[in-house]
């Protein structure tokens, strides 16, 4: 994909980890790179602020979502459903909306991603919530890849990834953490936004990927 002054790249939640690296990334080519979150007055829960958001916004290129990050953890059993359905408004049916409303403003050649993550396919108790959050939103981009044709549509699916998400975990414990994944996943590191952020310019570079899922998550999925 060439990329000129007037190619225009959104990145919601390009104000932190994955979203700021794509960010940083994309501000490198030509043209201009709207980033926005909540930080910057926009709630992608809110669907009437979303397509108010693109209206303002006129024409664009490229739609990259990585917003929304938090998810209760839990046994189904056990967890809290009015925390799983707040997630669920954010992440998956924020991007439903974020990708309905860019494709109404969408120059040809234009590309959305969007961000799952590799919980999706691996099936781990106590984290269905994400699990079933981002298979739905898996599924519903290639449905998408169809239906906003010759739109490409592909979601990057990350691994285990340090940024500002883990802000709040105790300072050990999140050490730990990724001392862990790194000493135990085939790749032998965790991930670092950049390694994860290849993932979206691939997606927005190559004109033969769409319905794609692509993941970057250290060899997690062949544990
Ligand atoms: N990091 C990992 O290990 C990992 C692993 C698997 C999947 N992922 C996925 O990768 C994506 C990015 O994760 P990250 O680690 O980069 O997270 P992050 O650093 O917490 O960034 C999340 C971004 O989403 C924005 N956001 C959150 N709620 C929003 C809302 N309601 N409306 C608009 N923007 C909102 C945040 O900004 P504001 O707070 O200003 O709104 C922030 O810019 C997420 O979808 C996450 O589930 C991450």
């Amino acid at each position: 994909m060439t990329f000129s002054d007037n190619t225009v790249s959104v990145v919601i939640g390009g104000t932190s980890g994955i979203g700021a690296a794509v960010a940083r990334a994309l501000t490198r080519r030509p043209g201009c790179v709207e980033i926005a979150s909540r930080a910057t007055g926009l709630d992608i829960a809110d669907a009437e602020a979303v397509a108010a958001y693109f209206r303002k916004l006129g024409p664009i290129d490229h739609l990259v979502v990585t917003a929304g990050s938090s998810a209760p953890g839990g046994k189904v059993a056990d967890v809290d459903l009015d925390a799983a359905k707040a997630a669920f408004d954010v992440k998956f049916w924020g991007s439903v909306v974020l990708a309905r409303e860019a494709a109404t403003v969408m120059r040809p050649g234009g590309t959305i991603t969007l961000t799952s993550g590799f919980l999706a396919r691996r099936t781990v108790a106590g984290t269905f919530v994400k699990t079933a959050m981002n298979a739905a939103l898996e599924a519903t981009a290639k449905v998408l890849a169809h239906e906003l044709a010759p739109v490409r549509v592909n979601v990057v699916s990350p691994g285990l990834t340090q940024t500002e998400a883990y802000a709040g975990m105790a300072g050990d414990a999140r050490n730990a953490m990724f001392d862990r994944a790194a000493a135990t996943l085939p790749a032998g590191r965790f991930g670092r936004p950049e390694d994860i952020a290849q993932g979206y310019l691939l997606a927005i570079d190559n004109p033969f990927v769409t319905g794609s899922i692509i993941d970057i998550e250290g060899g997690a999925l062949i544990q």
